[in-house]
C-alpha cells in the first residue's frame, strides 16, 4: 500500500544548504557552550530521559532532524535502538564523525519511508521548525501512523507568535530559512489532529541565550 504523501517545501533545497553551511559552526556551539548539548540543559534532558524510560522494549527510535547526532547518541547511550536521519549531508558526515556507534541517513522529515506501526519512538528535537505550518501537521500524522500502540513522540521547539525569516544564524553565517513559531496550545491541537494522545508538555522561558521553548511529549 503506497504512503500517504506529504508535501514537499518548495525551500527544502535553500534550507538544506543553509543547513550546511552552518553545520561547522553549528558543530562547534554545541562543543564549547551549553546550547544545543542535552547533557548540559537540564529540564531538557530530564524530558529525554523520561522519555527514553517510556519507549524502551517499544521498538527502534527515530531522531528526525538529528543535525550531529547529539540527542541520538545520548538516546544510544542509554540503550535504545535508535538512529538519525538530517536533510543536511554535512550535518550528518559530523554525526558519523562524532558517534560513529551511531546510524545516520540523509533525508527529509517530508520524505521518510516509515512503515506503519514499526517505530517505539520519534524525536523531532528542535528540527520541525522549518516545516511550513501546513506541512507540519502533515509530518506528524505521518509519524503518528508509524508509531507503534503506545509508542512515543517528543518534539522540542521555539514558541511565539508568526515567522522569523532568518538572513543568518549562529554567529552570522548566512542562510535562508524560516523559522516558524508556534505557541504549546496550537501544537497539541496539531499532536491531537495527527490521533496522538498528549502525555506531557514542559514550557522554557526565554533564558537570556535561546528564546522560549516547548517541549511535547504525545503517545500513539
Ligand atoms: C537546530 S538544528 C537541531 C539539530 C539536532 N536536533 C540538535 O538538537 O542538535 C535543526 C536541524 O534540523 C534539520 N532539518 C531542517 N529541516 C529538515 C527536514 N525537512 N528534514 C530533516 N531535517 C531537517 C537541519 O538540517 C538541522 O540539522
Amino acid at each position: 500500500m503506497s504512503r500517504p504523501s506529504v508535501a514537499q517545501p518548495a525551500d527544502l533545497d535553500v534550507v538544506r544548504d543553509s543547513y550546511d553551511r552552518v553545520a561547522d559552526t553549528y558543530v562547534d556551539m554545541v562543543a564549547t557552550t551549553s546550547l544545543g548539548d542535552i547533557r548540559l540543559m537540564p529540564w531538557h534532558r530530564a524530558a529525554m530521559d523520561v522519555f527514553a524510560d517510556a519507549v524502551r522494549g517499544l521498538g527502534p527510535v527515530l531522531d528526525v532532524g538529528c543535525g550531529p547526532g547529539t540527542v541520538t547518541a545520548y538516546l544510544a547511550e542509554r540503550g535504545l535502538d535508535v538512529s538519525g536521519v538530517d536533510l543536511s549531508p554535512r550535518m550528518i558526515e559530523h554525526a558519523r564523525r562524532l558517534h560513529p556507534e551511531c546510524t545516520f541517513s540523509v533525508g527529509s522529515s517530508t520524505d521518510l519511508d516509515l512503515a506503519e506501526g514499526s517505530w517505539g519512538g520519534i524525536v523531532g528535537w528542535w528540527s520541525l521548525f522549518n516545516l511550513p505550518r501546513l506541512v507540519l501537521p502533515q509530518v506528524l500524522s505521518s509519524f503518528a501512523r508509524a508509531l507503534v500502540p503506545g509508542g512515543q513522540l517528543i518534539i522540542g521547539t521555539h514558541v511565539g507568535n508568526g515567522d522569523l525569516v532568518r538572513t543568518e544564524a549562529y554567529g552570522g553565517v548566512p542562510v535562508r530559512w524560516t523559522t516558524h513559531l508556534w505557541q504549546p496550545d496550537q501544537l497539541v491541537a496539531l499532536v491531537e489532529q495527527a490521533g496522538l494522545q498528549p502525555t506531557a508538555e514542559l514550557r522554557l522561558p526565554a533564558d537570556g541565550q535561546i528564546g522560549p521553548g516547548v517541549i511535547l511529549v504525545a503517545k500513539a
